[in-house]
Protein backbone atom coordinates (compact mmCIF):
# COMPACT_ATOMS: atom_id res chain seq x y z
CA UNK A 1 0.00 0.00 0.00
CA UNK A 2 1.32 3.43 -0.54
CA UNK A 3 0.45 6.81 -0.75
CA UNK A 4 1.19 7.63 -4.73
CA UNK A 5 0.54 11.62 -4.86
CA UNK A 6 2.98 13.85 -4.89
CA UNK A 7 0.42 16.70 -4.49
CA UNK A 8 0.86 19.50 -1.93
CA UNK A 9 -1.93 18.95 0.56
CA UNK A 10 -3.95 22.16 -0.15
CA UNK A 11 -6.73 20.73 2.28
CA UNK A 12 -6.90 22.93 5.64
CA UNK A 13 -6.07 20.91 8.89
CA UNK A 14 -7.52 18.00 9.81
CA UNK A 15 -6.70 17.09 13.64
CA UNK A 16 -10.05 16.77 15.45
CA UNK A 17 -12.65 14.47 13.80
CA UNK A 18 -16.45 13.30 15.08
CA UNK A 19 -18.37 10.15 13.66
CA UNK A 20 -21.71 10.05 14.43
CA UNK A 21 -23.84 6.82 14.98
CA UNK A 22 -23.59 3.94 17.26
CA UNK A 23 -22.96 0.93 15.16
CA UNK A 24 -20.52 -1.37 13.78
CA UNK A 25 -20.19 0.56 10.61
CA UNK A 26 -19.80 3.95 12.96
CA UNK A 27 -16.76 1.71 14.86
CA UNK A 28 -15.28 0.72 11.98
CA UNK A 29 -15.12 4.20 9.97
CA UNK A 30 -13.75 5.45 13.43
CA UNK A 31 -11.08 2.68 13.10
CA UNK A 32 -10.06 3.69 9.69
CA UNK A 33 -10.43 6.74 10.15
CA UNK A 34 -7.92 7.53 12.85
CA UNK A 35 -4.85 5.55 10.69
CA UNK A 36 -4.43 9.00 8.73
CA UNK A 37 -1.26 10.91 10.48
CA UNK A 38 -2.37 14.06 11.01
CA UNK A 39 -6.01 13.36 12.42
CA UNK A 40 -5.23 13.75 16.19
CA UNK A 41 -8.47 12.54 17.94
CA UNK A 42 -11.44 11.23 17.12
CA UNK A 43 -14.64 11.49 18.66
CA UNK A 44 -17.75 9.22 18.24
CA UNK A 45 -21.19 10.10 19.28
CA UNK A 46 -23.01 7.78 20.77
CA UNK A 47 -20.60 4.93 20.22
CA UNK A 48 -21.00 1.50 21.67
CA UNK A 49 -18.71 -0.56 24.16
CA UNK A 50 -16.23 -1.36 21.09
CA UNK A 51 -15.41 2.57 20.79
CA UNK A 52 -14.70 2.50 24.32
CA UNK A 53 -11.24 0.79 24.08
CA UNK A 54 -10.49 2.10 20.74
CA UNK A 55 -7.18 4.15 20.76
CA UNK A 56 -7.03 7.66 19.97
CA UNK A 57 -10.82 7.69 20.07
CA UNK A 58 -13.40 9.19 22.90
CA UNK A 59 -16.96 9.02 22.98
CA UNK A 60 -19.43 11.18 23.71
CA UNK A 61 -22.83 11.11 24.78
CA UNK A 62 -24.92 12.54 22.44
CA UNK A 63 -27.65 10.91 20.92
CA UNK A 64 -27.51 11.33 16.95
CA UNK A 65 -30.91 12.57 17.33
CA UNK A 66 -29.42 15.59 19.27
CA UNK A 67 -28.90 17.92 16.76
CA UNK A 68 -28.09 21.13 19.42
CA UNK A 69 -26.09 18.70 21.43
CA UNK A 70 -24.14 17.40 18.87
CA UNK A 71 -23.52 21.37 17.11
CA UNK A 72 -22.11 22.45 20.86
CA UNK A 73 -19.55 19.15 20.84
CA UNK A 74 -18.23 20.26 17.34
CA UNK A 75 -17.95 23.92 18.88
CA UNK A 76 -16.11 22.43 22.00
CA UNK A 77 -13.88 20.44 20.66
CA UNK A 78 -13.21 21.94 17.67
CA UNK A 79 -13.96 19.68 15.21
CA UNK A 80 -12.84 19.78 11.38
CA UNK A 81 -14.88 17.26 10.07
CA UNK A 82 -18.37 15.24 10.94
CA UNK A 83 -18.49 12.39 9.42
CA UNK A 84 -22.37 10.73 9.93
CA UNK A 85 -22.85 7.15 9.93
CA UNK A 86 -26.78 6.56 9.70
CA UNK A 87 -29.68 7.48 7.48
CA UNK A 88 -31.92 8.80 9.67
CA UNK A 89 -29.73 11.98 11.38
CA UNK A 90 -29.01 12.31 7.44
CA UNK A 91 -32.79 12.31 6.45
CA UNK A 92 -33.42 14.86 9.23
CA UNK A 93 -30.99 17.27 8.04
CA UNK A 94 -28.55 17.05 10.33
CA UNK A 95 -25.60 17.76 7.69
CA UNK A 96 -27.04 21.13 6.76
CA UNK A 97 -27.30 22.48 10.27
CA UNK A 98 -23.75 22.16 11.10
CA UNK A 99 -23.01 22.92 7.57
CA UNK A 100 -24.54 26.84 8.67
CA UNK A 101 -22.49 26.19 11.78
CA UNK A 102 -19.15 26.43 9.04
CA UNK A 103 -18.93 22.63 10.22
CA UNK A 104 -16.98 20.54 6.93
CA UNK A 105 -19.26 17.43 7.18
CA UNK A 106 -19.43 14.05 4.94
CA UNK A 107 -23.04 13.01 4.68
CA UNK A 108 -25.56 14.63 2.40
CA UNK A 109 -28.09 17.24 3.88
CA UNK A 110 -31.91 16.40 3.80
CA UNK A 111 -32.87 17.18 0.45
CA UNK A 112 -29.86 14.51 -0.77
CA UNK A 113 -31.03 11.78 1.82
CA UNK A 114 -34.65 11.41 -0.33
CA UNK A 115 -32.11 9.11 -2.36
CA UNK A 116 -32.60 6.44 0.23
CA UNK A 117 -35.38 8.02 2.58
CA UNK A 118 -38.16 8.46 -0.19
CA UNK A 119 -37.92 5.37 -2.70
CA UNK A 120 -40.59 7.04 -5.04
CA UNK A 121 -38.27 10.34 -4.72
CA UNK A 122 -35.43 8.02 -5.68
CA UNK A 123 -36.96 6.09 -8.79
CA UNK A 124 -38.15 9.61 -10.07
CA UNK A 125 -34.54 11.12 -10.08
CA UNK A 126 -33.42 7.65 -11.79
CA UNK A 127 -35.70 7.73 -14.46
CA UNK A 128 -35.07 11.66 -15.72
CA UNK A 129 -31.21 10.50 -15.02
CA UNK A 130 -31.63 7.29 -17.33
CA UNK A 131 -30.48 4.51 -14.42
CA UNK A 132 -31.00 1.37 -15.33
CA UNK A 133 -33.56 0.26 -12.52
CA UNK A 134 -36.37 -2.17 -12.11
CA UNK A 135 -39.79 -0.85 -13.62
CA UNK A 136 -42.12 0.74 -10.85
CA UNK A 137 -45.62 2.26 -9.95
CA UNK A 138 -45.41 4.64 -6.88
CA UNK A 139 -49.15 4.47 -5.51
CA UNK A 140 -50.57 6.46 -2.85
CA UNK A 141 -53.64 3.96 -1.72
CA UNK A 142 -54.49 0.47 -1.50
CA UNK A 143 -56.89 0.72 -4.42
CA UNK A 144 -54.83 2.12 -6.54
CA UNK A 145 -52.16 -1.00 -5.43
CA UNK A 146 -54.40 -3.38 -6.25
CA UNK A 147 -55.13 -1.55 -10.03
CA UNK A 148 -52.28 -2.16 -10.63
CA UNK A 149 -52.10 -5.99 -9.56
CA UNK A 150 -54.62 -6.40 -11.35
CA UNK A 151 -53.65 -4.73 -14.80
CA UNK A 152 -50.15 -6.47 -14.75
CA UNK A 153 -51.27 -10.04 -13.01
CA UNK A 154 -47.96 -11.55 -11.56
CA UNK A 155 -46.77 -10.73 -8.55
CA UNK A 156 -44.46 -7.36 -7.83
CA UNK A 157 -41.97 -6.50 -4.93
CA UNK A 158 -43.57 -4.19 -2.70
CA UNK A 159 -41.45 -1.08 -0.88
CA UNK A 160 -42.91 1.53 1.77
CA UNK A 161 -41.98 4.38 -0.20
CA UNK A 162 -40.02 5.72 3.56
CA UNK A 163 -37.42 4.95 6.09
CA UNK A 164 -38.39 1.25 7.36
CA UNK A 165 -35.20 0.02 9.27
CA UNK A 166 -34.69 -2.45 6.55
CA UNK A 167 -38.05 -3.99 6.86
CA UNK A 168 -40.17 -1.76 4.46
CA UNK A 169 -39.77 -4.46 1.53
CA UNK A 170 -41.28 -7.66 0.37
CA UNK A 171 -40.71 -9.48 -2.81
CA UNK A 172 -43.59 -11.35 -3.23
CA UNK A 173 -43.76 -14.64 -4.42
CA UNK A 174 -47.15 -14.86 -5.77
CA UNK A 175 -50.21 -12.14 -6.58
CA UNK A 176 -51.68 -13.24 -3.53
CA UNK A 177 -48.61 -12.47 -1.59
CA UNK A 178 -48.40 -8.93 -3.22
CA UNK A 179 -51.95 -8.07 -2.54
CA UNK A 180 -51.21 -8.84 1.02
CA UNK A 181 -48.75 -6.56 1.37
CA UNK A 182 -50.08 -3.76 -0.33
CA UNK A 183 -53.08 -4.39 2.09
CA UNK A 184 -51.00 -4.61 5.30
CA UNK A 185 -48.68 -1.57 4.19
CA UNK A 186 -51.55 0.54 3.87
CA UNK A 187 -52.83 -0.60 7.15
CA UNK A 188 -49.77 1.51 8.79
CA UNK A 189 -47.66 -1.74 9.02
CA UNK A 190 -44.76 0.93 8.34
CA UNK A 191 -46.44 4.03 9.61
CA UNK A 192 -46.00 6.58 7.99
CA UNK A 193 -43.58 5.51 5.79
CA UNK A 194 -46.12 3.58 4.06
CA UNK A 195 -48.58 6.11 2.91
CA UNK A 196 -46.72 5.62 -0.35
CA UNK A 197 -45.55 2.78 -1.84
CA UNK A 198 -43.28 1.64 -4.41
CA UNK A 199 -44.46 -1.48 -6.67
CA UNK A 200 -42.07 -3.08 -8.53
CA UNK A 201 -41.08 -5.67 -11.18
CA UNK A 202 -39.16 -8.58 -9.76
CA UNK A 203 -35.14 -8.83 -10.86
CA UNK A 204 -33.14 -11.45 -10.83
CA UNK A 205 -29.34 -11.97 -10.10
CA UNK A 206 -26.72 -11.80 -7.67
CA UNK A 207 -26.35 -8.36 -5.74
CA UNK A 208 -23.33 -6.47 -5.27
CA UNK A 209 -23.19 -2.98 -3.45
CA UNK A 210 -21.16 -0.29 -4.90
CA UNK A 211 -20.02 3.07 -2.90
CA UNK A 212 -18.94 6.25 -4.52
CA UNK A 213 -17.63 8.91 -1.93
CA UNK A 214 -18.66 12.25 -3.64
CA UNK A 215 -18.02 16.12 -3.56
CA UNK A 216 -20.98 17.20 -5.29
CA UNK A 217 -18.91 16.92 -8.72
CA UNK A 218 -16.40 14.25 -8.52
CA UNK A 219 -16.30 11.05 -7.16
CA UNK A 220 -13.96 8.26 -5.83
CA UNK A 221 -15.80 4.21 -5.90
CA UNK A 222 -14.48 1.88 -3.65
CA UNK A 223 -13.92 -1.71 -4.33
CA UNK A 224 -17.34 -3.38 -4.62
CA UNK A 225 -18.82 -5.52 -1.83
CA UNK A 226 -21.43 -8.22 -1.66
CA UNK A 227 -23.91 -8.10 1.56
CA UNK A 228 -25.67 -11.55 2.54
CA UNK A 229 -29.20 -10.35 3.70
CA UNK A 230 -31.23 -13.57 4.55
CA UNK A 231 -30.33 -14.53 8.01
CA UNK A 232 -30.09 -18.66 7.71
CA UNK A 233 -26.98 -20.23 5.44
CA UNK A 234 -28.48 -21.34 1.66
CA UNK A 235 -30.02 -17.69 1.92
CA UNK A 236 -33.18 -18.92 3.51
CA UNK A 237 -35.21 -17.07 6.28
CA UNK A 238 -35.91 -13.89 6.86
CA UNK A 239 -34.32 -10.41 5.77
CA UNK A 240 -31.58 -8.85 8.31
CA UNK A 241 -29.94 -5.29 7.99
CA UNK A 242 -26.75 -8.02 6.91
CA UNK A 243 -25.18 -10.78 8.30
CA UNK A 244 -21.81 -11.05 6.34
CA UNK A 245 -20.11 -9.68 3.89
CA UNK A 246 -16.74 -10.04 1.59
CA UNK A 247 -14.92 -7.70 -0.35
CA UNK A 248 -13.77 -6.85 -3.47
CA UNK A 249 -16.34 -9.02 -5.10
CA UNK A 250 -15.29 -10.74 -7.88
CA UNK A 251 -18.82 -9.80 -9.25
CA UNK A 252 -17.68 -7.33 -10.39
CA UNK A 253 -14.39 -6.50 -11.91
CA UNK A 254 -12.67 -2.93 -13.00
CA UNK A 255 -14.55 -3.05 -15.91
CA UNK A 256 -17.70 -3.72 -14.18
CA UNK A 257 -17.13 -1.29 -11.72
CA UNK A 258 -16.31 1.05 -14.75
CA UNK A 259 -19.45 0.44 -16.16
CA UNK A 260 -21.80 1.13 -12.81
CA UNK A 261 -19.52 4.55 -12.62
CA UNK A 262 -20.83 5.36 -16.03
CA UNK A 263 -24.56 4.14 -16.33
CA UNK A 264 -25.35 4.74 -12.51
CA UNK A 265 -23.28 6.75 -10.26
CA UNK A 266 -22.73 9.43 -12.61
CA UNK A 267 -25.88 10.45 -13.98
CA UNK A 268 -27.09 10.17 -10.51
CA UNK A 269 -24.84 12.97 -9.00
CA UNK A 270 -25.41 14.94 -12.24
CA UNK A 271 -29.30 14.35 -11.42
CA UNK A 272 -29.14 15.51 -7.84
CA UNK A 273 -27.05 18.59 -9.47
CA UNK A 274 -29.45 19.71 -11.61
CA UNK A 275 -31.87 19.30 -8.56
CA UNK A 276 -29.73 22.18 -6.83
CA UNK A 277 -28.13 19.48 -4.87
CA UNK A 278 -24.57 19.54 -3.54
CA UNK A 279 -24.31 15.75 -2.75
CA UNK A 280 -21.15 15.74 -0.72
CA UNK A 281 -21.19 12.34 1.04
CA UNK A 282 -21.85 8.72 -0.26
CA UNK A 283 -23.84 7.03 -2.77
CA UNK A 284 -24.39 3.78 -1.63
CA UNK A 285 -25.50 2.09 -4.87
CA UNK A 286 -27.57 -1.39 -4.60
CA UNK A 287 -27.46 -3.32 -7.79
CA UNK A 288 -28.58 -6.43 -9.05
CA UNK A 289 -26.56 -7.74 -11.50
CA UNK A 290 -29.09 -9.21 -14.25
CA UNK A 291 -28.63 -10.95 -17.73
CA UNK A 292 -29.30 -7.11 -19.05
CA UNK A 293 -27.02 -5.58 -16.98
CA UNK A 294 -26.74 -3.91 -13.81
CA UNK A 295 -29.94 -2.68 -12.37
CA UNK A 296 -30.29 -0.79 -9.25
CA UNK A 297 -32.27 -2.00 -6.65
CA UNK A 298 -32.24 0.89 -4.16
CA UNK A 299 -29.89 3.68 -3.19
CA UNK A 300 -28.75 4.53 0.41
CA UNK A 301 -27.40 8.06 1.29
CA UNK A 302 -24.80 5.97 3.89
CA UNK A 303 -22.01 3.35 3.97
CA UNK A 304 -23.82 -0.14 4.18
CA UNK A 305 -23.74 -2.07 7.02
CA UNK A 306 -22.07 -4.63 7.58
CA UNK A 307 -19.95 -3.70 4.10
CA UNK A 308 -18.29 -0.63 5.57
CA UNK A 309 -17.00 -2.82 8.51
CA UNK A 310 -15.67 -5.33 5.67
CA UNK A 311 -14.20 -2.45 3.41
CA UNK A 312 -12.81 -0.24 6.16
CA UNK A 313 -9.42 -1.99 6.57
CA UNK A 314 -8.96 -2.39 2.96
CA UNK A 315 -8.51 1.34 2.93
CA UNK A 316 -5.16 3.34 3.03
CA UNK A 317 -4.72 6.02 5.14
CA UNK A 318 -5.78 8.67 3.17
CA UNK A 319 -9.25 7.75 3.91
CA UNK A 320 -9.91 10.83 6.20
CA UNK A 321 -7.80 13.31 3.44
CA UNK A 322 -10.55 11.91 0.95
CA UNK A 323 -14.08 12.51 3.40
CA UNK A 324 -12.31 15.92 4.22
CA UNK A 325 -11.79 16.45 0.98
CA UNK A 326 -15.71 15.33 -0.16
CA UNK A 327 -17.12 17.68 2.54
CA UNK A 328 -15.43 20.94 1.15
CA UNK A 329 -16.50 19.95 -2.52
CA UNK A 330 -12.22 19.94 -3.07
CA UNK A 331 -11.98 16.34 -4.41
CA UNK A 332 -9.46 16.92 -6.56
CA UNK A 333 -6.92 18.23 -4.04
CA UNK A 334 -6.89 15.19 -2.26
CA UNK A 335 -4.85 12.07 -2.59
CA UNK A 336 -5.88 9.28 -4.49
CA UNK A 337 -7.53 6.52 -2.71
CA UNK A 338 -5.17 3.69 -2.41
CA UNK A 339 -6.84 0.09 -1.21
CA UNK A 340 -4.77 -3.13 0.65
CA UNK A 341 -5.05 -5.54 -2.02
CA UNK A 342 -6.12 -8.45 -0.06
CA UNK A 343 -9.83 -10.50 0.26
CA UNK A 344 -11.87 -8.98 3.46
CA UNK A 345 -14.31 -11.25 5.25
CA UNK A 346 -17.24 -10.25 7.93
CA UNK A 347 -18.80 -12.32 9.55
CA UNK A 348 -22.27 -11.09 12.01
CA UNK A 349 -23.48 -12.49 14.73
CA UNK A 350 -26.71 -11.48 15.87
CA UNK A 351 -28.75 -11.52 19.16
CA UNK A 352 -31.18 -14.45 20.18
CA UNK A 353 -34.72 -13.25 18.38
CA UNK A 354 -33.08 -11.43 15.93
CA UNK A 355 -34.32 -9.75 13.29
CA UNK A 356 -37.68 -9.88 14.67
CA UNK A 357 -37.76 -9.90 18.31
CA UNK A 358 -33.43 -9.61 19.47
CA UNK A 359 -33.11 -10.55 22.90
CA UNK A 360 -30.95 -7.91 25.19
CA UNK A 361 -29.16 -8.25 28.35
CA UNK A 362 -27.05 -11.44 27.67
CA UNK A 363 -23.57 -11.41 28.50
CA UNK A 364 -21.20 -11.72 26.15
CA UNK A 365 -17.71 -13.59 26.74
CA UNK A 366 -14.73 -12.47 24.57
CA UNK A 367 -11.46 -13.92 24.61
CA UNK A 368 -9.39 -12.66 22.31
CA UNK A 369 -7.95 -8.98 22.17
CA UNK A 370 -7.70 -8.63 18.70
CA UNK A 371 -5.18 -5.58 19.63
CA UNK A 372 -2.36 -7.88 19.81
CA UNK A 373 -0.04 -8.41 17.42
CA UNK A 374 -0.91 -11.83 16.76
CA UNK A 375 -4.44 -10.76 15.64
CA UNK A 376 -3.26 -8.76 12.87
CA UNK A 377 -5.60 -8.32 10.17
CA UNK A 378 -8.25 -9.12 12.47
CA UNK A 379 -10.82 -6.82 13.60
CA UNK A 380 -14.16 -6.96 16.02
CA UNK A 381 -16.39 -4.20 15.30
CA UNK A 382 -19.07 -4.23 18.03
CA UNK A 383 -22.86 -3.01 17.36
CA UNK A 384 -25.61 -3.72 19.65
CA UNK A 385 -23.85 -3.92 22.34
CA UNK A 386 -23.60 -2.22 26.00
CA UNK A 387 -21.86 -2.35 29.61
CA UNK A 388 -23.48 -2.49 32.39
CA UNK A 389 -22.92 -0.70 35.49
CA UNK A 390 -21.37 -3.28 36.86
CA UNK A 391 -18.61 -3.36 33.84
CA UNK A 392 -20.26 -6.48 32.16
CA UNK A 393 -20.23 -6.22 28.54
CA UNK A 394 -23.94 -7.52 27.29
CA UNK A 395 -26.02 -7.53 23.97
CA UNK A 396 -28.18 -4.56 23.62
CA UNK A 397 -29.62 -5.09 20.05
CA UNK A 398 -30.13 -6.99 16.70
CA UNK A 399 -26.64 -7.39 15.56
CA UNK A 400 -24.40 -7.43 18.26
CA UNK A 401 -21.04 -7.84 16.50
CA UNK A 402 -19.09 -7.85 12.95
CA UNK A 403 -15.48 -10.10 13.58
CA UNK A 404 -13.51 -9.24 10.12
CA UNK A 405 -10.29 -10.07 8.85
CA UNK A 406 -8.11 -9.79 5.99
CA UNK A 407 -5.78 -12.38 4.20
CA UNK A 408 -4.39 -13.34 0.52
CA UNK A 409 -7.23 -14.92 -0.58
CA UNK A 410 -11.21 -15.41 1.01
CA UNK A 411 -10.71 -18.97 2.19
CA UNK A 412 -8.05 -17.49 4.36
CA UNK A 413 -9.93 -14.43 4.96
CA UNK A 414 -12.90 -16.61 6.30
CA UNK A 415 -11.19 -19.04 8.21
CA UNK A 416 -9.61 -16.33 10.13
CA UNK A 417 -12.81 -14.58 10.79
CA UNK A 418 -14.22 -17.54 11.44
CA UNK A 419 -12.00 -18.62 14.18
CA UNK A 420 -12.22 -15.32 16.10
CA UNK A 421 -15.95 -15.84 16.31
CA UNK A 422 -15.38 -19.02 18.00
CA UNK A 423 -13.77 -16.73 21.13
CA UNK A 424 -17.17 -14.77 20.95
CA UNK A 425 -19.72 -16.64 23.61
CA UNK A 426 -23.33 -15.44 24.26
CA UNK A 427 -26.47 -16.87 25.08
CA UNK A 428 -28.57 -17.31 21.66
CA UNK A 429 -25.41 -16.16 19.36
CA UNK A 430 -26.54 -16.22 16.09
CA UNK A 431 -24.69 -16.34 12.90
CA UNK A 432 -24.46 -17.73 9.50
CA UNK A 433 -21.67 -20.07 8.71
CA UNK A 434 -21.40 -19.78 5.13
CA UNK A 435 -20.85 -16.56 4.37
CA UNK A 436 -18.39 -16.04 1.44
CA UNK A 437 -19.73 -19.09 -0.22
CA UNK A 438 -19.73 -17.63 -3.14
CA UNK A 439 -15.84 -17.36 -3.04
CA UNK A 440 -14.68 -19.76 -0.95
CA UNK A 441 -13.25 -23.30 -2.08
CA UNK A 442 -15.25 -26.43 -1.14
CA UNK A 443 -13.84 -27.85 1.37
CA UNK A 444 -15.01 -24.69 3.86
CA UNK A 445 -18.69 -24.24 2.32
P1 LIG B 1 -34.00 -3.29 0.70
O1 LIG B 1 -34.67 -3.39 2.04
O2 LIG B 1 -34.46 -2.16 -0.15
O3 LIG B 1 -32.51 -3.45 0.84
O4 LIG B 1 -34.43 -4.58 -0.12
C1 LIG B 1 -34.28 -5.81 0.45
C2 LIG B 1 -34.01 -6.85 -0.58
O5 LIG B 1 -35.17 -7.03 -1.40
C3 LIG B 1 -32.90 -6.53 -1.58
O6 LIG B 1 -31.64 -6.78 -1.10
C4 LIG B 1 -33.27 -7.51 -2.69
O7 LIG B 1 -32.80 -8.80 -2.35
C5 LIG B 1 -34.76 -7.52 -2.65
N1 LIG B 1 -35.30 -6.67 -3.72
C6 LIG B 1 -35.56 -5.35 -3.68
N2 LIG B 1 -36.03 -4.92 -4.87
C7 LIG B 1 -36.09 -5.98 -5.68
C8 LIG B 1 -36.49 -6.21 -7.04
N3 LIG B 1 -36.97 -5.21 -7.80
N4 LIG B 1 -36.41 -7.46 -7.55
C9 LIG B 1 -35.96 -8.48 -6.78
N5 LIG B 1 -35.56 -8.34 -5.50
C10 LIG B 1 -35.62 -7.12 -4.96
N1 LIG C 1 -26.14 -4.04 4.42
C1 LIG C 1 -27.26 -3.40 3.87
C2 LIG C 1 -27.49 -2.02 4.31
O1 LIG C 1 -26.66 -1.44 4.99
O2 LIG C 1 -28.52 -1.47 3.98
Amino acid sequence: MSISSTRPLSLPPLRNLLVVGGGGREQALAWALRRCPEVGKIWISPGNAGTVNLQGCDSLEVAEGDHGGLIRECRTHNIDLVVIGPEAPLAAGLADKLRREGTAVFGPGAEGAQLEASKAWAKQLMKEAGVPTADHWTVTSEEEGLAVVQQLRRPLVVKADGLAAGKGVTVADTVDETTAAIHDAFEGRFGSAGEQLVLEERLCGPEVSVFALCDGEQMVLLPPAQDHKRLNDGDHGPNTGGMGAYAPAPLLDQEGLEQVRKLVMEPTLEALRNRGIQYRGVIYAGLMLTKEGPRVIEFNCRFGDPECQTLMPLMGPELARILQACALGRLAEAPPLTSIELCSACVVSAADGYPDAPRKGDPIEISLNVDQSEYQQLQLFHAGTRHTFDGVLETAGGRVLAMVAQATDFDQAFTKAYEGLMQVRYEGMQFRKDIGHQVRGPKLS
